[in-house]
């Protein structure tokens, strides 16, 4: 890579995946319709909204620094203009989280923010950067899905001058093909500081399906090998979203060995083994789902299942 590659290369970088600023790590526990569990699953919906957010920068990111050192930077603005869009959709197909980027100036009509962004953009209004905070909060759908909203700040830095900053000075082959591709682009005339935008994401709060009861103001004693076969199931549904049915069917796989072995070296009785049970007999059909799903989307909802599962498993057993 020449030194003025890979200078455009790094602006570029940090253009097409602005790191949004991080809001405050609690949100409001929301009833999930219908459920009489815990409010644990708003955590996971909160992560999982967050992940989202940064799995889309982190996939433009990847795609440009390949576009730049292969093609140069009109060829990276097309990567922002044609992939920020197909990768926002495959981010919400492979997570069933919906993420976006928008403004109160927008480039890309399809960037449209929905209502309660754009309730959040209204609110701030036209302004610098400094000082306006995301916010997270939860809602539920007209269909009665409860869900988790987290929205961003994205302010203007340097690099993001040289796509949204005055149209004077710009290099003319950018603009030639900006207005080529924005006819209505009003998403020029930016200075440093101000405030471009917002990135979010909605992730759905999930039902555990569980309905343990609670040992009094203390855990369920397990013994030593469901402990451990607990933590193995753990950091395996703890991975990225799957991106294929093998990479399904060996998930499935390796919790099935750790269940077997949890059953087989179980020495447990009395009540913390009751409700073991009654984890287990929701447990084990929610790895039979995963086993039968036939698309990436369907394994992926019921791996989230299962990561609720063992969450809200760690708030009733030690
Ligand atoms: C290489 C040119 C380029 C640079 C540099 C760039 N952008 Fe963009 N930006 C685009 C293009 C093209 C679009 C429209 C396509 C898309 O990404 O959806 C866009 C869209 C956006 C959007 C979505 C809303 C809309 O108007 O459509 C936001 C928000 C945004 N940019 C923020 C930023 C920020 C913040 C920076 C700097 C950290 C930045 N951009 C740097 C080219 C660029």
């Amino acid at each position: 890579m020449s030194a003025r590659t890979s200078f455009l290369a790094l602006l570029l970088l940090a253009a097409c995946s602005p790191t949004p600023s991080t809001p405050a790590p609690t949100v409001e526990p929301v009833v999930v319709p219908g459920s009489s569990g815990p409010p644990v699953v708003d955590a996971v919906a909160l992560a999982r909204a967050r992940t989202a957010m940064s799995t889309l920068g982190t996939t433009l990111k990847g795609t440009l620094v390949a576009t730049m050192s292969t093609e140069g930077p009109t060829a990276a603005m097309e990567v922002c203009s044609q992939d920020a869009m197909s990768l926002t959709a495959t981010v919400a197909a492979n997570t069933s989280v919906t993420v976006g980027r928008s403004s109160l100036r927008l480039r890309n009509p399809d960037n449209a923010a929905p209502s309660w962004v754009q309730e959040w953009l209204e609110g701030q209004g036209e302004r610098p950067a400094e000082n306006v905070e995301g916010q997270q909060t939860t809602a539920v759908l007209a269909d009665g899905t409860a869900v988790v909203r987290v929205v961003a700040p994205l302010p203007i830095e340097a690099p993001c001058l040289v796509c949204h900053g005055p149209n004077e000075g710009r290099l003319p082959e950018l603009t030639e093909a900006l207005t080529a591709k924005y006819p209505e682009d009003h998403a020029t005339g930016y200075v440093i500081g101000d405030l471009r935008g917002a990135i979010w994401a909605e992730a759905p709060v999930v039902d555990s399906g569980l309905e343990l009861v609670a040992n009094g103001d203390a855990k369920w004693p397990m013994d030593e090998s469901t402990r451990e076969a607990i933590g193995e199931l753990r950091t395996a549904l703890a991975g990225p979203a799957l991106t294929d049915m093998p990479a399904t069917a060996a998930l499935a796989e390796g919790l099935d060995a750790s269940l077997t072995k949890m059953v087989q070296g179980c020495t447990m009785d009395g009540a913390s083994h009751d409700q073991l049970h009654h984890f287990l007999g929701v447990f084990f059909p929610t790895l039979d789902a995963l086993k039968a799903a036939t698309t990436v989307q369907a394994a992926n909802d019921t791996r989230i299942l299962l990561q609720v599962q063992v969450i809200e498993y760690d708030m009733f057993f030690e």
